[in-house]
């Protein structure tokens, strides 16, 4: 595979969390796999004081916990590797600091000859977004003749139509749609992407994938555990614009485009653009019918009592912020006239799983009587995580007399590619921001178009006390309420396991 081109990577927001956990390990994954440029700085930039020893050894550390790293990978390999970071101190307010960043990237282009190129990753609260992209505008860095610049940010883009648009406005003063890439880690799981190998790379599936032959199609995507510590960014966000905005509008927008016309980025985008385009609108009557939302309240698991959201630390104790968002919706266009989408994603539920579920229609006319107690059979099942793979549900004769149809699984799972290393969502995406391949990353329409469709909830749900939000005890699948928005099937949400193949009805605690 050919390596990105010699660059510096300046990371905003270097001493925090996001740099340690995440994407300092994911660079040395790269680096371990001789996917990083020949000539690689990164430079850790932050408001605290220290030194490149201190940040350095602060940042071997979360390569020791978290990176993914070959067994072949040796201690020299990360002495190697720590040496290409460095460490610098600013204020991100002070346009002076800007112009002393500028020139000690200067210096290090002098020192080691990698600096044409510059990619920037802001690992900060959005609020500094805007300042950030600002500052290196005003000072001349996000332009140059001689080489490239990008801006890595990560959601939210935003919190509602109008600030997204805003905050593209703001990006655009400084830099170019294409120097931006815009995070939305869902688009950088492996199965995420396989969603498009499996529709355009196979003959099969492709003819059955519209409103003649799928019923309805359900997307879930469910956590097991509550606020960890991040209940006051959560009481700003809920589950409508921390999930299902971003990350499940993009699952949807994979799962619904028609085939691009070559592998090109805006080829794929533009078809993702396209489904977004037509979504149908809600009305605002429409909301408190197609749109559930919930709050988990206390339960008891296991002889331990769990708390409920609002008695989470830093939760208002009369919050309504939901933690639990299900919705029915439609996307008008010829392959998926009238076709539901179901989707949604919450907190304490019973496991931890995110899938797909293209439910087929039935047989037109019913051969065998027995066919009935076949629920689940015509449902093909793409996993996302875990125990990522692919499950196709079909109806069998069971052995004996007569003709009772039993439904049986077909299943791929990709551990079973043993030899493949599935690399982490933070490895696939910076190793595509520093080849400037943008097709994985959410472009300004995209996020406006998903806003937008999202705006009549958000105004509901803000502007209407009336308003239901219906409590479900953690541990379980949301308020009863939200079973009952997938409509004419006879199968109804399928409450999967964190096993691909395991038992469906109902996870155990
Ligand atoms: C983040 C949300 O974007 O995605 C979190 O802010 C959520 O609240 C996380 O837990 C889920 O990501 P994943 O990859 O664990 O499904």
């Amino acid at each position: 595979m050919k390596k990105p081109e010699d660059m510096i990577l300046v990371i905003f927001g270097a001493t925090g969390d996001l740099a340690y956990r995440k994407l300092i390990p994911a660079l040395f994954a790269l680096d371990c796999r001789n996917m990083l440029p020949e000539k690689f700085s990164i430079l850790g930039v932050g408001r605290s004081d220290q030194d490149d020893n201190v940040f350095r050894s602060r940042m071997e550390e979360g390569i020791n916990k978290f990176a993914d790293k070959p067994e072949s990978a040796s201690t020299e390999s990360l002495d190697r590797f720590i040496t290409k970071l460095s460490y610098f101190r600013m204020d991100m307010k002070s346009a002076e600091d800007y112009l002393s960043l500028k020139n000690h990237l200067e210096d290090i282009k002098n020192r080691s000859e990698n600096g044409r190129n510059i990619l920037f990753y802001l690992a900060m609260p959005p609020a500094m977004f805007s300042v950030i992209s600002d500052g290196l505008g005003e000072s001349g860095l996000s332009r140059s003749e001689e080489g490239f610049r990008r801006l890595i940010i990560e959601k939210p883009f935003g919190s509602d139509l109008e600030s997204g648009r805003e905050l593209n406005r703001i990006l655009h003063r400084s830099f170019e749609e294409n120097q931006l890439y815009r995070i939305d880690h869902y688009l950088g799981k492996e199965t995420v992407q396989n969603l498009l190998v499996m529709r355009f790379g196979n003959g099969v599936f492709e003819p059955l994938w519209n409103r003649n032959y799928v019923h309805h199609v359900e997307i879930t995507s469910a956590e097991s555990i509550g606020m960890e510590g991040r209940g006051d960014y959560y009481e700003s966000s809920g589950a409508l614009r921390d999930m299902l905005q971003n990350h499940l509008m993009q699952v949807v927008g994979l799962v619904a485009m028609e085939p691009p016309s070559s592998m090109e980025p805006d080829s794929i985008r533009n078809e993702t653009m396209k489904v977004f385009q037509s979504l149908r609108p809600l009305s605002e009557e429409d909301v408190p019918r197609q749109v559930i939302r919930g709050q988990y309240i206390s339960s008891e698991i296991g002889g331990k009592v769990i708390p409920g959201y609002r008695e989470e630390n830093e939760v208002d104790p009369s919050s309504r912020t939901e933690t639990f968002v299900a919705m029915k919706f439609y996307i008008d266009n010829w392959r998926w006239g009238n076709v539901p989408f179901y989707v949604r994603t919450g907190k304490m539920l019973p496991t931890k799983v995110t899938e797909v579920v293209i439910h087929f229609h039935p047989t037109p006319h019913k051969l065998f009587k027995d066919n009935d107690t076949c629920n689940s059979c015509n449902q093909l099942i793409i996993r996302i995580q875990p125990d990522e793979g692919i499950l196709l549900k079909i109806g069998m004769k069971e052995p004996g007399a007569g003709f009772n149809v039993r439904s049986v699984n077909m299943d791929f799972h990709y551990a079973d590619l043993t030899d493949i290393h599935l690399p982490s969502a933070y490895e696939r995406l910076l190793f595509d921001a520093m080849k400037g391949d943008s097709t994985l990353f959410s472009r300004a329409d995209a996020v406006e178009a998903a806003w937008k469709f999202v705006a009549p909830v958000q105004k509901v749900w803000s502007s209407d006390p009336e308003q239901k939000i219906y409590g479900y005890p953690a541990g379980t699948w949301g308020p009863e309420i939200a079973h009952k928005l997938i409509e004419g099937s006879k199968t109804g949400w399928r409450f999967p396991c964190d096993n691909l193949t395991g038992n469906e009805t109902y996870c155990e605690l």
